[in-house]
């Protein structure tokens, strides 16, 4: 991406955000690590964490064949990406901010803490790219809970079955008719994409048209390695600014501003910096 607009420091940031009425916003774990959840690929992000597991690569417990044939893996890890309930981070409350100034297009995140839910995103500026915790769905029959319900058993590292396959499911299982059982039977699944699924319809409804919108794209909390959310950036149209808020640096990708540190502490100096009508609320804990 060759730069083409004379746009390069944080006081360009800050003009941009002020004249920007279509922000694209991206984001990633790095927005919830300040809540104490991990993120997934730093030193000691998520996947560092599942070595036990024995698997050729970590990102395996996202698999969804995988999950099929021993849902007791992903049952024993969840606990640790598990969201707090009614929370959320200050880098939240300046995504909240930017809707209620009128500037936010739309959040694509990649988060499946649903975390933005608490925060007050709306759901028509919300798209969770790699579905939520929010709701689990038995992989059986196909009903529907919210995802408190089974939070309880990935507390417990148990596996959470359906209330409705279950009953059947341990009348097969005591008839030992074990062998006609798949593993995952009557097995609820939370609503996250795991990998080999489908992202959700609205991000591919969305996207083409928010990426012809946008007035300003800012990422933010992601080491943007993911596909398809990590190639919209290459979507983009060549004359939109790129900004990217993140810890680390992302070489892959040529954004034009890079504001490297802790997302929540950039995301305060560009309000201070904006003026006092641009203070980011403390985020509410109820
Ligand atoms: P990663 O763990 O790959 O990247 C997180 C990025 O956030 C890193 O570049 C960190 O430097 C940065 N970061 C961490 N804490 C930060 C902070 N306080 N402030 C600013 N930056 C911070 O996580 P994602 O890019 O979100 O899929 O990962 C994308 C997808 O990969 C996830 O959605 C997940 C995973 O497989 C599913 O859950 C299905």
């Amino acid at each position: 991406r060759s730069r083409i607009h004379d746009f390069y420091n944080i006081d360009h940031v800050l003009s941009k955000v002020k004249l920007a009425n279509k922000i694209l916003v991206i984001t990633g774990a790095g927005i919830s690590t300040s809540l104490g959840i991990p993120d997934f690929r730093s030193s000691k992000g998520f996947y560092s964490k599942l070595e036990s597991l024995g698997l050729s690569d970590p990102q395996e417990v996202f698999d969804l064949e995988l999950f099929h044939t021993d849902p007791s893996i992903f049952y024993s890890i969840a606990f640790m990406i598990l969201p707090p309930e009614n929370i959320h981070s200050p880098l939240h409350s300046f995504i909240k901010l930017l809707q209620s100034k009128q500037k936010l297009l739309r959040n694509y995140t990649q988060n499946i803490d649903n975390l933005e839910s608490y925060a007050g995103i709306h759901p028509d500026k919300l798209i969770q790219c790699h579905g939520s915790f929010a709701f689990a769905t038995c992989v059986t029959c196909q009903y529907k809970v919210k995802g408190e319900k089974i939070f309880p058993a990935i507390r417990n590292k148990e596996i959470a079955y359906c209330p409705k396959c279950n009953s059947t499911r341990l009348k097969l299982l005591k008839n030992d008719e074990v062998s006609y059982l798949p593993e995952s039977y009557g097995v609820m699944k939370p609503d996250i994409t795991f990998f080999g699924e489908a992202l959700p319809r609205k991000f591919h409804d969305s996207i083409k048209k928010d990426l012809l919108d946008c007035d300003l794209i800012i990422s933010i909390g992601t080491s943007l390695k993911v596909s398809p959310v990590a190639d919209i950036i290459e979507r983009v149209p060549p004359k939109i600014p790129q900004v990217l808020i993140n810890r680390d640096p992302i070489d892959h990708c040529n954004f034009d501003v890079s504001l490297l540190g802790y997302c929540d502490d950039v995301a305060s100096h560009l309000c201070q910096k904006l003026g006092p009508k641009w203070n980011i609320p403390h985020p509410k804990y109820s």
